[in-house]
């Protein structure tokens, strides 16, 4: 069921952990066909919209992630709710044991997966291991594009910015039951090289997740939907204000201290709510925790009651933010043909 195409092939996996063939599982229904038809589907649609450019082309990375981030293949065949991440450094850990990031799938369509490039070079297997499919795809990452492109420094940690750099592979993987993308990594140790080569840069982390840039515009764009929602969404103004009342609430309510996306506390696997878009992303469920007093929690991670003034204040202002980022999404919907 492989392609003959070389796509970042072998990994350091053990071999043993990879069966090319079907699962042998008898209570597992046999998704393969349907998700190699899903795979080529994607990978398609990845080298069509995100081809191999150079990594400083914003005209390309603007199809790219607009097309994703639209009524695309891929975001068609994302789960709910799916994590991100590095593979992990040691071949041996399992998922299970690496540390990823919780994503909405328009979120990991617009501002994650969009910033690499695809040629179309795909692999599909089972791994027995982890119980689910995996998608190689061939790629390379666009290190040279403004940084208010990215949804947050990502040179705060020098490792992961130098494996984004050197990404050669994006894995995606697939819930063998529903045939949904429900994992997406990224590695430098795929086969072959990748897509585009580029030189590494190194910019330096200032401390500051967001920024604001010389016209006084607040930074990184990309979180205020910016390239992704269009420029004249009515209620685009009013998203970067609504935020902004938001995070002073929850920076009163101590969430700053674990959500963020150095990980202090640290989460196996990481919420983050310190931009507009990622904010927006878990604004149901952060006035869910809110609203059921499940957050914050305290540094031995014991549920803390927030004092009755500031819960209000903090789901005052979520739901302001939460029925903004509705109006945005439905006004964006009713504008499509
Ligand atoms: C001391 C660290 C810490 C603080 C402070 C904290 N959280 Fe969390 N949060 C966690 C951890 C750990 C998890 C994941 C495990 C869990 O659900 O208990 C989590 C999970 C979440 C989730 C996703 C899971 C769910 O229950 O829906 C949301 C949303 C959330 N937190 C919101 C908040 C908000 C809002 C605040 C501030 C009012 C906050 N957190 C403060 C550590 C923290």
């Amino acid at each position: 069921m492989s392609k003959l195409l070389a796509s970042c092939g072998a990994l350091a996996l053990a071999a043993a952990s990879i069966a090319a063939a079907a699962p042998v599982d008898e209570d597992l229904p046999d998704a393969g066909g349907e998700i190699e038809r899903m795979a080529d589907e994607v990978a398609l649609e990845l080298q069509r919209v995100c081809p191999p450019v150079s990594p400083a082309d914003q005209a390309a990375f603007d199809r790219c992630r607009h097309s994703l981030f639209g009524d695309s293949a891929l975001r068609r065949s994302l789960a709910p709710r799916l994590l991100w991440g590095r593979r992990n450094q040691d071949a041996a850990a399992t998922l299970k044991d690496t540390n990823l990031t919780q994503f909405a799938p328009d979120l990991f369509a617009g501002l994650y997966l969009s910033l690499f490039m695809f040629s179309g070079e795909h692999r599909v297997e089972y791994v027995q291991r982890e119980r689910l499919y995996l998608i190689r795809l061939q790629s390379a990452f666009r290190n040279r594009l403004p940084p208010g492109q990215f949804p947050y420094p990502f040179w705060h940690d020098e490792a992961k910015w130098g494996v984004y750099q050197a990404t050669n592979c994006i894995l995606l993987w697939v819930d063998p039951k529903t045939a949904r993308i429900v994992i997406g990594q990224f590695t430098e140790r795929g086969e072959g090289s990748a897509v585009v080569a580029s030189k590494p840069l190194s910019p330096k982390f200032d401390g500051n997740w967001m920024w604001m840039d010389k016209e006084g515009r607040i930074q990184p764009r990309v979180t205020l939907f910016d390239g992704l929602f269009r420029q004249h969404n009515p209620y685009l103004p009013k998203l970067d204000f609504t935020y902004r009342t938001l995070a002073l609430r929850m920076r009163d309510a101590q969430c700053e201290n674990c959500h963020m996306p150095n990980n202090p506390f640290p989460m196996r696997r990481l919420v983050i709510m310190h931009t507009p878009a990622h904010a927006a992303g878990e604004i149901g469920r952060l006035m869910k925790a809110v609203r059921e007093d499940r957050m914050p929690l305290d540094e031995a991670g014991i549920e803390q009651p927030l004092e009755p003034g500031l819960k209000r204040a903090l789901l005052e202002s979520g739901s302001a933010f939460e029925a903004l980022v509705k109006a945005a999404k439905e006004w964006e919907a009713a504008q499509r043909d």
